[in-house]
């Protein structure tokens, strides 16, 4: 705006006064236009949008206080500042003119440095009044900007934070997928060996019965001892005593087999959103069974069951918050340590406490824990998804997870569950 020359509207109804006025302003600064009437001054002032209206007060018609009423009653027109010139300045005309909106006066004939003077001054005046305006336009749309900054920060690290979050929900539930597949065709070939192994068994002990019947039969001393020697030289007692064993401890170890293929199959059920009554301790069971082999050479494992309702909830994603805090609480204890796990019922919620005597967490890390990425462990180690994940899950069945710790001492995570029938 600066580099660019001030318009100047000069209204007046004698032709003399315009040359006259024109001439006094002419200068590189200004562009000069001319209205000879209140009318035509009104329709220029719209279309160019002047910075500055000198107005003659005496004109037939329209005359200058009742042009500068309009002008300055019209938006687009309301901030250009009008020098109002009068020939006898009365009070009376003076007030009518001050009334209408004018900014100032000038008397005529018109002295030529006071007019300059008074133009420039009300130009800079217009041009201060501007900036600031601009500046404080400027200020609220920084602040505005600065506010929409932050927003979209917040926006984008919730888009993250769920997107992670996915991701990890995606793999656990392809996880379990998978494993319920492979269980599935686990529990086929199990149920037979166990089968087949039981049908074993009992024949054996026909066959081994009938042996000793015939052997019982055998009178002949003769023959009794060759077949003594038989039976020693072949270790035959031996291998009857064994071959019984080998096949209970088979029997045993399909029974393991299919008790954690069942467990897998439970377990992995997180993809669905349903909500089915379940047993929170065998959903807990279940999950030790799943991750008792990473534990067992370490913790010592203490369980305080109390008797507790079934609740409707999703037991494949609670098995995952049991695992991840199972899992943290292992991870904790270096060498040697006690995880004791509390199960009870009160007031109509379900406790879950799962405490280690492990490392124990600052208390500057404690408020931060449950945030996503959140982690201490080794790149490769962990995520920091853990106990986010862990927490969104309970929070989905209406609950919540609490913690106490003590550095060098253990930590102590309880999971409140409300009982749904
Ligand atoms: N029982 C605990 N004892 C001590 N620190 C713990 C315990 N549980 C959690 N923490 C701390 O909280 C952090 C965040 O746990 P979280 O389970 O969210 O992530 P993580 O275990 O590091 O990684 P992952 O995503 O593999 O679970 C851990 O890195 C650890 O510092
Ligand atoms: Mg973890």
């Amino acid at each position: 705006m600066t580099n660019e020359a001030y318009k100047i509207l000069i209204v007046d109804d004698e032709e003399l006064n315009l040359k006259m006025l024109s001439r006094f302003l002419s200068c590189d600064q200004y562009t000069l236009y001319t209205a000879a009437n209140g009318k035509e001054a009104l329709e220029l002032a719209r279309s160019i949008s002047p910075d500055l209206v000198l107005l003659d007060v005496m004109m037939p018609e329209l005359d200058g206080a009742e042009t500068c009423r309009i002008l300055k009653n019209t938006a687009d027109t309301s901030q250009i500042p009008v020098i109002m010139l009068t020939a006898h300045p009365d009070k009376d005309a003076k007030l009518r003119c001050l009334r209408a909106g004018a900014n100032d006066f000038l008397a005529k004939p018109v002295d030529t440095v006071e007019l300059q003077l008074r133009v420039s001054n009300l130009l800079d005046f217009k041009r201060h009044a501007e900036t600031r305006k601009w500046n404080t336009l400027l200020e609220q749309s920084k602040a505005t900007l600065e506010a929409k900054n932050r927003e979209l920060e917040a926006a984008l690290h919730e888009i993250e934070r769920a997107q992670a979050q996915i991701v990890q929900q995606e793999k656990m539930a392809s996880i379990g997928q998978i494993a319920a597949g492979v269980a599935h065709e686990i529990n086929n070939p199990v149920g037979y060996i166990m089968s087949n192994l039981g049908s074993l068994q009992k024949y054996f002990s026909r066959l081994t019965g009938f042996i000793e019947i015939q052997s019982g039969m055998i009178t002949d001393k003769e023959l009794q001892g060759q077949l003594a020697a038989q039976r020693k030289s072949n270790k035959l007692d031996l291998i009857i005593a064994d071959t019984a064993n080998l096949i209970t401890e088979s029997i045993d170890g399909a029974e393991r087999i299919k008790k954690i293929v069942q467990d897998l199959k439970g377990f992995s059920r997180s993809d669905d959103n349903a909500k089915n009554p379940a047993d929170i301790i065998a959903g807990i069971e279940s999950t030790l069974n799943i991750i008792w082999n990473e534990l067992k050479y370490k913790v010592k494992l203490n369980k305080e069951y109390g008797a507790i309702p079934l609740t409707r909830c999703n037991i494949g994603q609670l098995n995952q918050v049991f695992m991840n805090l199972i899992v943290n609480a292992g991870h904790a204890i270096e060498l040697q340590g006690e995880i004791t796990i509390r199960i009870r019922h009160e007031g109509g919620n379900i406790f879950v406490s799962i405490a280690d005597t492990g490392s124990g967490i600052d208390p500057d890390k404690l408020e931060k824990i449950f945030e996503p990425f959140f982690t201490t462990k080794e790149i490769g180690k962990g995520t920091g998804l853990g106990l986010s994940i862990a927490n969104d899950i309970v929070r989905k069945h209406n609950g919540d997870i609490t913690v106490a710790s003590e550095k060098g001492k253990g930590t102590e995570f309880t999971v409140r569950l409300p009982v749904i029938e």
